[in-house]
Order: C-alpha cells, then structure tokens, then sequence
C-alpha cells in the first residue's frame, strides 16, 4: 500500500481535459466495490438524505429521466420509485464497473424495465436533441472532464422547461463548519478511506481537492446560467456541505 504522501503525489488531477477523464475512471474502477459502503461511513450515512431530498425535486409527471453519473444507481432508483411504472429512467454513466453494480442493484429491486443503465459520457450523450422532461445528477460534475460541455450537454437533451437538479459537494457556510469540514476532509476522511479500500489511486486525496476547487454555489450557479438555463436556484443541504442546484431549460 501506498503512503499517503505517495497517493497525494498520484492522485488524479483536479482540473480539466482528457488526462483527468483518465485519471478519475481509472479511480472509480478501483473502489468500485466498496463505493456504496465508504459513502455511507464516510458521510454518516447523510448521503441517503441528500440523495432523497434532490430526488424530492423530481416533479411527479416527469415521464422520462435522465440521471447522469448514476454510479451505483441510487439516484434512479430513487427517481424511478418516485415516478413509478409508467416513467422511464436512464442512468448513465462513463464508468462500467460503477454502472455493473448499478445494474446489480436494479435487477435486485425488480426495476430493470424502469431503468435502462447506458454506458456513455456525459460529455458527449448519445440522444437527441430535447427528449428528457428531467436530468438528475449526483456527486458526478465535480469529476467531469469540462464542467462547461457537460452543462450544455444536460441542457440540449432536456426538453424545453425540463429541470435538471444538480446535487453536489459544496462549499459550508459558516466559518467554523468550514474548518471542521476542511480538518476532516483532508486530514480524517483520505486517513479512513485509504485503509477500508485498501486505496492505491490517491481517491480520498482526490475527493477534498476536487471539492475545493469545484464552483462554489453562486459560482455553479452562475455557470448554469451562462450555458443557458433559466430559473436557477440553490438549497443548501448541511450547512452548504452539500447544494442542490436546480435550473430550467
Ligand atoms: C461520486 S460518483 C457518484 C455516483 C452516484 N451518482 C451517487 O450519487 O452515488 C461519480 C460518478 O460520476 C461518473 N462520471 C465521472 N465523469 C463522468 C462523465 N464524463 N460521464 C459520465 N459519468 C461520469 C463516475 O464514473 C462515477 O460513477
């Protein structure tokens, strides 16, 4: 196993282009399998709540949804259990092992005619133009190779007045939850997800640094609205631990 220090000096880039599309796959293929456990411990399980209030969001007509970054598919089944039989649920995701899992999951729900798991970038997604009546994303447009393109993506393939709810780290509003969450972060959290994984990719360096220097909530807001959307608002969730953003097209 690797030291820390050595992890930091390997950790996937936090910044753009295709040397980080690379780099977080490579990462995601790694903790795959223990993904859905370190997010709960390493959370204190808050990610169920997260998860449910963005899902919250989801107006009860949507018909056809697509939740990028599915990952491990808790957002699309939560999204498909919402909206129930009659809606349709695309979950997509760059990385095929987080999207096996997912699949996993859902065939274990008994949701695989609600949910189809698509292997696809979301960069680059494969459908047309307006088709989606919402887009769900979680914890995925931190890891994105360009933020902008993704955005953009989202917002040709949502129909005209669809909504995308973006959930995301963010940036905690009070001054003493900042310190808090910044001693855990870098300092607790790579400490504990390094030796449950068993980690060599650098991930839990990766994740606090990815969170730093991700928009902060006015700052994504600002970017929706520049790629387009219109009506763009936040919640903070945990002191601004967490945000969801929501944006119309
Ligand atoms: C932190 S996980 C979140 C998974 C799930 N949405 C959740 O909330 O638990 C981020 C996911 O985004 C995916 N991802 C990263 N870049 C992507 C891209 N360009 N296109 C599609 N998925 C991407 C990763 O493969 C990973 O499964």
């Amino acid at each position: 196993m690797l030291t820390l220090e050595e992890q930091r000096q390997t950790a996937p880039p936090a910044g753009t282009g295709p040397q980080k599309e690379q780099a977080v796959q490579r990462m995601f293929s790694s903790i795959a399998r223990y993904y859905d456990l370190n997010n709960s411990l390493l959370s204190l399980g808050l990610h169920h709540s997260w998860k449910s209030q963005a899902a919250a969001h989801l107006i009860v007509d949507s018909r056809v949804v697509l939740d990028v970054g599915a990952g491990t598919a808790d957002l699309a089944l939560l999204a498909a259990r919402r909206l129930g039989e009659h809606a349709r649920v695309v979950a997509v995701d760059l990385n095929g092992p987080m999207l096996a899992i997912g699949l996993q999951k859902v065939r274990t729900a008994r949701l695989q005619r609600q949910i189809l798991c698509v292997q696809a970038n979301a960069e680059r997604l494969c459908v047309p133009d307006s088709v989606f009546d919402a887009v769900t994303t979680g914890f995925c447009m931190r890891n994105v190779a360009n933020l902008s393109q993704a955005l953009q993506e989202i917002r040709r393939v949502l129909k005209p007045g669809g909504r995308l709810i973006c959930l995301e780290f963010s940036h905690p509003v009070a001054g003493w939850l900042r310190r808090l969450y910044d001693w855990y972060s870098f300092t607790l959290l790579p400490w504990i997800g390094t030796r449950l994984s068993g980690d060599t990719t650098g991930v839990y360096q990766y994740l606090p640094a990815s969170i730093r220097s991700f928009p902060d909530q006015n700052g994504l807001a600002r970017l929706l609205r520049e790629v387009g959307f219109q009506k763009v608002e936040y919640h903070n969730l945990s002191g601004g631990i967490v945000a969801i953003h929501l944006a119309v097209k």
